[in-house]
């Protein structure tokens, strides 16, 4: 073959290639407009909202996943309500009643001041091992709230030593504490490793008449996703760990009694998988009430997203616009089709993704000011109209926006303020 020939061919091949990469890997235009669901709330918001983002929260979704997580809860056990994840008092107010329990879970010494002011009936489990300088600042400001922590609060422990200061706070305050035992099912994240690691724990409790073992608390999110159920080995392995503190208490020569105690386990992203067990009796859940985008995860797919923040437009702009030379804007928008429209909203780069409109890139640069949201042009939205994202966790976040606004059949029926993170 002469090299001519063989030139032409080559060039041919990867001319042929280009077309291939161009029609395989260019973007199609994945942008879509609000549908009834977001436009409602557009029309909603652009009438009675106050021009600023603001965060959703959708009563009639929210119930469903309540009794969704009760439901696997059942009977029997208790559902415990965590407090982080739903960090507003009108709105824990709202589910333990749906959910007809008084159990809280804490994380937070300011939160557990105000847990204790506005739920004296609950009963509170610590999340986490509070250094005991918190649980001495958690007494001082108790002043004469009318709760009963001797009676309705479980410290969290998780070592010896942190037992042996928890008890030197008791006898220094001369207050009773309950105390519940940090175990470690498989997380690796503290608690006593094994079940021989109580016997130091129930012999410094059995000996002191201001200790009271109340249970134990085993958190297992590594068994987020875990596709199957009890008879799952990793399930079995988790079971099997937080039976073996059970017996070593029952062994245990001080004699403490199981008679009421509370075994904790679980997240939203694991509860469903204990329905038919009877290991845990007290089961913990708080994002999955809301759903964040982080909890779309195989055990709750029957819970529905029922948290939005919502923003206003500020800008538009029909064409990518980037800073300084065009060049790059224009090559990029012929080549994607969602960044053919870009617009600006009000506020941004939250932990969140946008879920309305749908189809909207990664943002070429972020902005907590004003963040450009780019779009195919099968968005057409307006200055003032809203646009929706999902936050990727409850917590935190929903301390970002002032009042929950809360949202019934297409109106805005309510204002529910959230915690302060300080205290
Ligand atoms: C000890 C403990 N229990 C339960 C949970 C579950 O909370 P959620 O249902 O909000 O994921 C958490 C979350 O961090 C946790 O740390």
């Amino acid at each position: 073959m002469k090299r001519r020939t063989l030139l032409v061919g080559g060039a041919g091949a990867v001319a042929a290639a280009a077309v291939a990469a161009v029609v395989l890997w260019r973007p199609e235009d994945r942008g879509a407009p609000h549908d009834a669901y977001f436009s409602q709330l557009n029309g909603l918001l652009k009438r009675e909202g106050p021009g600023h983002p603001v965060m959703l929260v959708d009563l009639d979704r929210m119930n469903h996943n309540i009794d969704v997580l009760t439901t696997s809860v059942g009977r029997e056990k208790t559902y415990r309500v965590v407090v982080k994840s739903l960090p507003s008092v009108p709105l824990l107010r709202h589910v333990t009643a749906r959910a007809r329990t008084a159990a809280l879970m804490v994380f937070h010494q300011p939160f557990l001041n105000a847990v204790a002011e506005v739920f004296p009936q609950s009963d509170v489990l610590l999340g986490k091992p509070m250094p005991v300088a918190a649980a001495e600042q958690f007494y001082r400001m108790l002043g004469h709230t009318p709760f009963d922590a001797a009676g309705r609060l479980q410290w969290l422990v998780d070592t010896h030593d942190r037992l042996l200061q928890y008890q030197a706070l008791a006898r220094k305050l001369g207050v009773s504490m309950r105390i519940n035992v940090e175990i470690d099912v498989g997380l690796h994240r503290g608690g006593l490793p094994e079940p021989e690691a109580l016997d130091a724990l129930l012999a410094t409790i059995a000996s002191d008449d201001l200790l009271r073992l109340t249970g134990f608390m085993g958190y297992e999110p590594h068994l987020t996703g875990v596709n199957g159920g009890l008879e799952h080995p990793a399930v079995r392995d988790v079971l099997a760990r937080y039976r073996g503190f059970i017996e070593r208490t029952r062994e245990h020569a001080s004699g403490v009694t199981l008679d009421g105690l509370v075994f904790n386990g679980a997240g939203s992203h694991t509860l469903r998988i204990y329905e038919r067990d009877r290991t845990m009796n007290d089961l913990s859940a708080g994002s999955g009430v809301v759903k964040p985008t982080d909890f779309d995860t195989f055990h709750l797919t029957d819970a529905l997203p029922a948290v939005f923040i919502a923003t206003p437009i500020l800008k538009r702009y029909d064409g990518l616009e980037l800073p300084g030379d065009p060049w790059a804007a224009d090559v990029m928008q012929r080549w994607d089709p969602n960044r053919r429209r870009l617009y600006f909203i009000y506020g941004g780069y939250w932990k969140a993704k946008f879920v309305s409109p749908s189809g909207v890139p990664d943002a070429l640069y972020h902005s907590t000011n004003q963040e450009p949201v780019s779009t195919s042009e099968s968005v057409d939205l307006a200055v003032d109209d809203y646009m929706f994202l999902r936050p990727s966790q409850s917590e935190h976040v929903m301390l970002q926006f002032g009042d929950l606004r809360v949202v019934k059949d297409g109106e805005l029926v309510d204002r529910w303020p959230v915690f302060h993170q300080t205290g």
